[in-house]
């Protein structure tokens, strides 16, 4: 049986052959940093974020889409399939996603960490790719098509055609970097200290990158700074969006990029067909509208955006066998196989 995992900053998810998606859960880890032993992995090493005592830490073992911490995500991944596979999945191939622009050494740590717990064989497709099969897109028709999966740690934005990537390109500033600016804004502005899982909380109830309709609060509770005692405070979608625009910014101007870079062949074809966004960050309030301002081109949000990349690993499963390191007519694989 062959597995498929999208190793994400934010979300490990896998697929089992035959099964489809059987995981979702945080890209969390919770150890002993001086004797690292484990406490817990995924959702519940999620709720242990900020609340850990001394000498135990919960993190997440991958930032931006590249292995922080090889040894870490290595265990996280053992645990999360152990809970998975009832049946022992003897040796499995496995396919994964990795960002656009990775180098070989941080490939070959997504290779290592995924192959620690027995896989026979690891094939890697890039995320955009993987986006599209998911979405049911043809990426193997000589027909441009335009896919961004906006997520936690990256943004990886490509133009694809015959089953390959025509133009790419990969922002490291995403979800968490937007958390992180909440979490310095509501510091600043209302000198209350929170953590990043309530500023996560906040973006997901009342994030918003394009001018709001209507005023939304979010309260968030946290400790003040001067004091140290617990407050709130009321924020507005407004101020969110003053806090995480910029990097809303950053992500649009790489869009503009990839379109600017694309053969004129491929371009009418997007202009026919649009943009699809996938990735959880997609479902940020304004950010389809910013991007569809800023381009003139249509922009969907794919119904099932956070899933379309382990599905589109599912899918290339059945791509396992006519995986090569290069094809003889220069076209590049599908997938690549380690
Ligand atoms: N409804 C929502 N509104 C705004 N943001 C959301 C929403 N749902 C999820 N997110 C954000 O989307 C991000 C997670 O997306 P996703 O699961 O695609 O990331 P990932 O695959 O783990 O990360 P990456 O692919 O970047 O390594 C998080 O930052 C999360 O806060
Ligand atoms: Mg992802």
């Amino acid at each position: 049986m062959n597995i498929a995992i999208d190793l994400g900053s934010d979300r490990t998810r896998v697929f089992i052959e035959n099964k489809g998606k059987v995981l979702d859960e945080a890209s969390v880890i919770t150890y002993d940093v001086d004797t690292h032993e484990i406490y817990a992995v995924g959702n519940e090493a999620y709720a242990m974020i900020g609340k850990t005592p001394v000498g135990i830490r919960a993190a997440h073992p991958l930032d931006g889409g590249v292995i922080a911490q090889s040894n870490l995500v290595e265990e996280m991944v053992a645990i999360l399939l152990k809970e998975v596979c009832t049946v022992k999945i003897v040796n499995p191939r496995v396919v994964t996603a990795i960002p656009c622009e990775l180098t070989e050494v941080e490939k070959r740590a997504v290779v290592n960490a995924v192959s620690s717990f027995g896989a026979r064989r690891v094939y890697l497709i890039e995320t955009p790719k993987a986006a599209a099969l998911g979405c049911g897109v043809d990426i193997n028709s000589p027909h441009g098509a335009f896919v961004a999966d906006i997520g936690s740690g990256t943004a990886d934005i490509a133009v694809l055609s015959l089953g390959g990537i025509s133009v790419a390109k990969c922002v490291k500033r995403a979800g968490s970097a937007m958390d992180e600016e909440i979490v310095k804004y509501i510091r600043k502005r209302y000198n209350l200290i929170i953590g990043t899982n309530m500023a996560e909380r906040c973006k997901v109830a009342v994030g918003c990158v394009t001018a709001p309709d209507e005023v939304k609060t979010f309260r968030v509770k946290g400790r003040d700074a001067v004091s140290g005692l617990p407050r709130f405070a009321d924020v507005t979608n407004g101020e969110i969006k003053d806090a995480i625009e910029e990097i809303a910014v950053g992500i649009v101007t790489a869009v503009r990029d990839v379109l600017e870079q694309t053969p004129p062949e491929l371009i009418t074809d997007i202009y026919n067909d649009g943009i699809i966004l996938t990735g959880g960050l997609a479902k940020l309030q304004g950010l389809a509208k910013m991007i569809s301002l800023s381009t003139k081109l249509r922009v969907r949000v794919h119904k099932y955006a956070p899933d379309c990349v382990i599905m589109g690993c599912g899918k290339a499963i059945q791509f396992i066998d006519n995986a090569a390191r290069e094809l003889p007519n220069g076209i590049t694989p599908l997938l690549t196989a380690y």
